[in-house]
C-alpha cells in the first residue's frame, strides 16, 4: 500500500468513527470524494424536486375553491420554492455550483422525483398531494433529519417543520371532502386512485435494487431504507384513509396479522423507471416550464451580475 494510500486509509477510519459517534460532517472537514458526490447527487436532485414540485399545484391556485384555499396553496407554493434555495445551497457547501446543477436539470441529465409528472386534474388532487405526498416527503425527511452532513440535515429540520403544515392542509381537504357531497367524494377517491402509487413510487426501488443505499447507510446519510420508509408510509396511511370510507386501488392489500403492517401489493416498476427515464405523462412539460422560467430570468440573472461587476471595480 503507498504512503498515500495507508494516508486515505487512516483518514476514512478517523471519518467513519465521527459518523459513529454521532458527530456533523462540516464542509470544511475531510470527506472521501464517494460522500461528497452521493451528497451533491442526492441534495441536488431533492432541490430540483422541490422547483419542479412547485408546477402541479401551482397550476390551480388561480382555479382555488375560495380565498383561503388559495392562500394556503399560495404559502405552500412559495414554501416549496424556498426549500429547493436551501438545498441548492446546501449542496452549494460541497462545491457544487448552482449553474451546474440547474444545466443538469434543465439538460435532462438529473433527476428529480417522479411523482411530479402526473397532472393535477381536479382540485381534489391538490388534498392528495399534501397529505399523500407531502406526508410522504416528511417521512424520508425526518429520516435525513438525522443525516450525518450538517448543511443537509439541518436544512431538513427547517424544511420538516414547513412540510408539517403542508401536509395539515392537505389532510383537512381530504376529510372535508371524503365527508362532503357525494360528487366530492367521488371526486376525492378519484385522486387518491390517481396518486396513490406515485406516492409509494417516491421512496425509490426496493432495497435489493437500491444501487446507492448501502454506501448511503454506510456513511450515515440514510438511516432507514427505501422499503422502511415506504412501509411506514403505508402502515401509516391505510387505516387513516380507511376511516374516511376512502379505498386504496390496491387489490392485493391487506393486513398481516403476525407482522401487524399492511402488505402492498407490487409497484409497477416498468412505469416507474419509464416516468423517472423522461417518459412519463408530464415530464416533457415540467423540463419545458422550468426551461422557459429558466430563460425569462436571464435578465434579472445578468443585471444582478452586472450590478455586482459594478459594485467590485467601485
Ligand atoms: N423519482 C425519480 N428518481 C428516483 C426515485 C423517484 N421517486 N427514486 C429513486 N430514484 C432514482 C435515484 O435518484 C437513483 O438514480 P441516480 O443514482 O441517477 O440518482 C436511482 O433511482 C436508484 O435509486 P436508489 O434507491 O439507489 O437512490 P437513493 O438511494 O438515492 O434513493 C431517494 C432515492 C429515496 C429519492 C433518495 O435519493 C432520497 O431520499 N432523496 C432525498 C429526498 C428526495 O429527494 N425526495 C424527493 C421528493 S421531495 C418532495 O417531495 C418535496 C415535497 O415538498 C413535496
Amino acid at each position: 500500500m503507498t504512503h498515500s494510500e495507508e494516508n486515505f486509509q487512516e483518514k476514512l477510519i478517523e471519518f467513519e468513527a465521527r459518523i459513529a459517534r454521532g458527530e456533523k460532517i462540516e464542509p470544511g472537514d475531510w470527506m472521501p470524494e464517494r460522500y461528497r458526490k452521493q451528497l451533491i447527487r442526492m441534495i441536488s436532485q431533492h432541490a430540483h424536486s422541490e422547483i419542479v414540485g412547485m408546477l402541479p399545484e401551482g397550476a390551480w391556485i388561480p382555479h382555488a375553491p375560495n380565498l383561503r384555499r388559495k392562500m394556503v396553496l399560495l404559502a405552500k407554493v412559495q414554501d416549496e420554492g424556498g426549500h429547493g434555495q436551501y438545498l441548492y445551497h446546501a449542496a452549494e457547501t460541497l462545491g457544487a455550483t448552482r449553474e451546474e446543477m440547474t444545466e443538469a436539470l434543465l439538460d435532462g441529465r438529473a433527476k428529480y422525483a417522479s411523482v411530479f409528472n402526473y397532472p393535477t386534474l381536479t382540485w381534489a388532487d391538490n388534498a392528495a398531494i399534501g397529505w399523500l405526498v407531502d406526508g410522504a416527503a416528511i417521512m424520508n425527511q425526518t429520516m435525513l433529519a438525522q443525516c450525518s452532513y450538517g448543511p443537509y440535515s439541518r436544512a431538513m429540520v427547517r424544511i420538516c417543520a414547513e412540510e408539517g403544515f403542508h401536509k395539515k392542509q392537505g389532510q383537512e381537504m381530504v376529510i372535508q371532502y371524503a365527508q362532503g357531497t357525494l360528487k366530492q367524494q367521488a371526486m376525492m377517491q378519484d385522486a387518491i386512485n390517481r396518486w396513490w402509487w406515485p406516492t409509494l413510487m417516491m421512496f425509490g426501488p426496493h432495497d435489493s435494487e437500491s444501487k446507492n443505499t448501502p454506501e448511503l447507510q454506510r456513511w450515515g446519510i440514510k438511516t432507514k431504507t427505501n422499503d422502511e420508509l415506504r412501509q411506514e408510509f403505508i402502515d401509516e396511511m391505510v387505516p387513516a384513509l380507511h376511516a374516511l370510507n376512502l379505498t386504496i386501488p390496491d387489490p392485493e392489500l391487506h393486513y398481516d396479522e403476525a407482522s401487524g403492517h399492511w402488505i402492498s401489493g407490487e409497484i409497477d416498476w416498468d412505469e416507474f423507471w419509464r416516468v423517472v427515464k423522461g417518459a412519463g405523462p408530464l415530464n416533457k412539460e415540467r423540463l419545458a416550464a422550468r426551461r422557459k422560467a429558466h430563460e425569462d430570468g436571464r435578465w434579472v440573472r445578468e443585471a444582478a451580475a452586472a450590478y455586482a461587476a459594478n459594485m467590485t471595480n467601485s
